[in-house]
């Protein structure tokens, strides 16, 4: 480990040397997407400078020595695309970008406290400020956005986040953070909670200030303050010298380690990666809909009675193809139930209740505020859209999601009062009246219209619980004659 140690040493005092040879950028300097839009490192392998955004520019840094340019840093990176006619101006107070017509725009770097004396893009990807005795005084390198470069530590309290698309480096759904208890966690940008976190190393005992590393071998590890390796992801005593690495969240929420060969027209390879499932990253899909795996690669998918928001980016999420508008407590012919397996989901229950399953599919059926059940373990958690973070479990760890859909079953409805009002004469035989052309099974119906008459007792004792009424229905308990509800049938008749 010792000798690890002092090897590591010894790489960062030698990019310290190599600093030596960068190109010097000088006060007044200016740079703008028209005319020379970079400052290229003096090896030539990262650039500092505009790059296109959507209809405009972005300014960032980017690996340029290589056929796949790839952005690595971006300034700003949430701010709308800048227009063509900008200039990046350099001045003791910073970088500050300006318009012809409308004077400043933004600042892009503020020196801080300190005069800025000069800037230098350096071949470790850094892009520097110094003051008048050549010390740096800002660095690209305190400010990560995606990605660290060899040499670039993620430090306690810091993050990644993920760029939205590989072209538009604006804050995605994704981070890493370097917590301050010494674990390096991933979650969804938006919400950070521990139950959201899909992956985290393990270390969250290594204590304060524990800090993310890369070294030029693609050796990636964590360091505490003694400055001894508190765990290590990959390249255990590797020495490489043929490639370079870097380190990113990407826009689909995965963390990869890559190597990129120093031949120009090859592409990147992902080393290492700590996600082997990638429907893993919480949130990848949008509301209402769950992350399925086809051939490794995650597809958004919509659950029954749903359809995506926008067909062409899937990603969005769902709607609900169907109206609950009206829906009425208790009424069956509007609704039914799907069931999907396997697919987790956040839990964000108004009502949780310990039953059976067929008990709780009931229970949603009867309930308007009821859209869909998360059914595990005897526990029917009851959910309001939108459901989110849905996506496929391994094993069977998500449990049983119960759906609420909308059915149209025609007839049904307009026979609804003639049932109440035919039962009486038992909801004497004469239920063959009730149903003319249809189909039914004799037994069930009578069973109905037997329940339905109880249930419309006015004497609410009178009337059975639901649990009763499903067993009822199910046909496992008996069902005694029911009383005739005259002042239901007389209330009937006055209307
Ligand atoms: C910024 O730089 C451009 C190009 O060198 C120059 O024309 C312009 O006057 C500068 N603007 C300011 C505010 O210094
Ligand atoms: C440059 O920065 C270093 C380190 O912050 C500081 O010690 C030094 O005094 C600064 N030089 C000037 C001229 O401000
Ligand atoms: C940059 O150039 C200026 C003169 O143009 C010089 O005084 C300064 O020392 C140089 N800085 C570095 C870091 O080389
Ligand atoms: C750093 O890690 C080493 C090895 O795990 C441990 O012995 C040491 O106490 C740690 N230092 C701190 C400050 O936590
Ligand atoms: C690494 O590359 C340098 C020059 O590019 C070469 O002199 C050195 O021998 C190489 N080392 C290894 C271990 O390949
Ligand atoms: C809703 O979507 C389901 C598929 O999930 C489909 O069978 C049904 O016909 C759709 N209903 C409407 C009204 O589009
Ligand atoms: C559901 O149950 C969990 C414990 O299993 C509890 O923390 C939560 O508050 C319950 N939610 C509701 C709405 O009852």
């Amino acid at each position: 480990m010792v000798a690890i140690f002092l090897f590591l040493l010894i790489t960062q005092f030698s990019t310290t040397i190599a600093q030596e040879r960068n190109l010097n950028i000088s006060l007044a300097s200016s740079l703008s997407p028209k005319k020379n839009s970079y400052w290229l490192s003096s090896s030539g392998q990262f650039a500092v400078g505009f790059y296109k955004k959507d209809n405009g520019f972005a300014l960032g840094i980017w690996m340029e020595a290589i056929q796949q340019k790839t952005v690595i840093w971006t300034a700003n990176r949430d701010d709308p695309p800048l227009p063509q006619d900008v200039n990046l101006n350099f001045s003791s107070d910073g970088m500050n970008i300006f318009t012809q017509n409308q004077g400043l725009q933004t600042t892009v770097i503020n020196a801080p406290q300190q005069s800025a004396f000069s800037a230098s893009m350096l071949d470790t990807g850094n892009f520097v400020l110094y003051n008048s005795s050549s010390m740096i005084i800002w660095q690209s390198f305190d400010f990560p956005t995606d990605t660290i470069l060899p040499g670039q530590r993620l430090l306690a309290n810091k993050n990644l986040v993920s760029s939205i698309s590989e072209t538009n480096h604006a804050s995605g759904k994704f981070q890493l953070i370097m917590q301050g208890d010494g674990n390096l966690v991933q979650y969804p940008t938006s919400n950070p909670k521990p139950e959201n976190a899909y992956w985290n190393s393990e270390t969250s005992t290594a204590g304060e200030k524990v800090s993310l590393n890369l070294d030029g071998n693609g050796r990636l590890y964590l360091l505490n303050t003694t400055g001894l390796i508190v765990k290590r992801f990959h390249g255990i005593g590797r020495l490489s010298n043929k490639t370079v690495y870097r380190l990113t969240i990407g826009f689909d929420g995965i963390l990869r380690l890559y190597s990129h060969s120093l031949n120009q027209g090859d592409d990147w390879v992902s080393e290492w990666s700590p996600t082997s499932n990638r429907c893993d990253p919480i949130g990848l899909c949008g509301p209402n809909s769950y992350c399925t795996l086809l051939d490794q690669e995650p597809v958004c998918t919509c659950p029954p009675g749903f359809g995506f928001i926008d067909q062409e980016q899937k990603i969005l999420g769902c709607k609900r193809n169907f109206s609950t508008d009206g829906c009425i407590s208790q009424n069956r012919d509007t609704f039914a139930l799907r069931e999907l397996e396997r697919i987790a989901w956040e839990d964000n229950a108004y009502s949780n209740i310990t039953s059976s399953k067929a008990d709780c599919r009931e229970d949603c059926l009867m309930d308007c505020n009821c859209d869909v059940v998360l059914f595990k373990d005897q526990l029917c958690r009851k959910q309001m859209l939108p459901l989110r973070y849905g996506r496929m479990q391994d094993g069977d760890q998500g449990g049983t999601t119960i759906i609420k859909v909308g059915v149209i079953r025609k007839e049904r409805k307009k026979h609804l009062p003639i049932i109440l009002f035919g039962s009486v004469t038992i909801l004497a035989g004469e239920l063959d009246k009730l149903v003319k052309d249809e189909e039914v099974e004799r037994n069930k119906l009578e069973r109905m219209v037997r329940v339905g008459l109880w249930c419309i007792q006015d004497e609410s004792s009178l009337r059975p619980p639901i649990k009763k009424v499903v067993l009822m229905l199910e046909g496992t308990v008996e069902i005694p004659a029911p009383p005739s509800p005259a002042s239901f049938l007389s209330s009937m008749e006055v209307n």
